[in-house]
């Protein structure tokens, strides 16, 4: 009785001490084969009772010698690391909400005849502000902060993607329905509401009588599409390209889904520039002004994303973190 006790109460997490325990109990000189030899000489009317007591203490061992082990196994598991375990596991990566919104945009356009036409990123002068009736020493090449690599002749990185259209028009006849996304650059401070790297889609359509009254349908059209049934206003503006010239607004009324929008309050909220393109331009790629006419609009695209996710800093779309990244997952 005494060693049954002893072999229940009995715990080590040593291989080593388990080892002792079992040489002990059940080793070659172990105390459950000495009890076996006392057995012969018990006589004969308690070999009953005595026989059954070693087999309680011999199961006893045995129990208790499987669950140490198995304890033993599982701490040093625990210590150097499952080796059964699957490797590492592979997070998939998401879609930049940029990318995101820039596909939706052009899948809107698409749908009413604009293809999509691409440029370089670094230009010469001529594209990205002389064609667009911006010629030397005109003050509004100041609305554009820019990043020259080189001085007469001048390079430098776009500061719009206008530049695409001009090199699309230097090289097309009309009709003309093109969509030109991608990267600008402009040389300015930055905060939560600019960057000096950020991403424009315009859009640009000539043809035979194009009026203001086509441009206005199209705006309403896409940003029905884009945000759903919404009510937009027309401002006077200035752009040298375009004449007459116009700002977007979008109202962006409180709805019980979003009423705690980041964006400030409701209101007009600005998305666009645009307006119906000045026959310089048109003469600048020898295109007949006479004969055709176009407009031209253009959006940066970090605006419309942050209205569309209720984001507050531009500066979250080129930190890279993954915390943000995660939560634009698609399954
Ligand atoms: N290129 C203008 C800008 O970057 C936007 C614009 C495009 C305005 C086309 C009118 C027409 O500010």
């Amino acid at each position: 009785d005494a060693l049954l006790a002893e072999v229940s109460s009995f715990n080590a997490a040593e291989k080593e001490e388990i080892e002792k325990f079992r040489i002990r109990f059940s080793g070659k000189k172990g105390i459950l084969n000495e009890l076996f030899d006392q057995f012969k000489q018990v006589p004969n009317d308690q070999k009953k009772d005595f026989g059954q007591k070693i087999n309680t203490l011999k199961q006893a061992v045995a129990a208790k010698l499987e669950t140490l082990k198995n304890a033993s196994a599982v701490a040093e598991v625990t210590e150097k690391g499952d080796l059964t375990k699957p490797g590492f596991p592979l997070t998939l990566g998401s879609r930049h909400p940029i990318s995101l919104v820039k596909n939706r945009i052009t899948e809107i356009f698409k749908s009413i005849g604009f293809a999509v036409a691409d440029g370089p990123e670094i230009e010469d002068d001529w594209h990205n502000f002389s064609a667009l009736n911006l010629p030397e020493y005109h003050p509004a090449r100041d609305m554009q902060d820019t990043f020259f690599i080189e001085k007469n002749p001048d390079v430098l990185l776009r500061t719009h993607t206008s530049s695409v259209q001009i090199r699309y028009l230097e090289n097309n006849e009309p009709p003309i329905r093109i969509l030109s996304p991608g990267r600008v650059f402009r040389n300015e401070a930055i905060s939560a509401r600019s960057h000096c790297i950020f991403h424009q889609i315009e859009g640009l359509y000539i043809d035979e009588n194009v009026s203001f009254a086509d441009l206005k349908q199209t705006i309403q059209y896409f940003t029905t599409e884009l945000f759903g049934k919404s009510k937009i206003r027309m401002r006077p503006s200035y752009f040298p390209f375009t004449e007459p010239s116009a700002e977007v607004d979008v109202y962006w009324g409180l709805n019980s889904e979003t009423d705690y929008r980041i964006t400030k309050g409701t209101g007009w909220l600005e998305i666009m520039g645009c307006g119906m393109v000045d026959p310089a331009v048109l003469q600048n790629v020898n295109i007949d002004a006479d004969k055709y006419s176009g407009y031209a609009f253009g959006m940066g695209i970090e605006r419309i994303v942050m209205l569309l996710y209720q984001m507050n800093d531009i500066r979250m779309f080129f930190d890279n973190d993954v915390r943000m990244l995660e939560q634009f997952k698609t399954s």
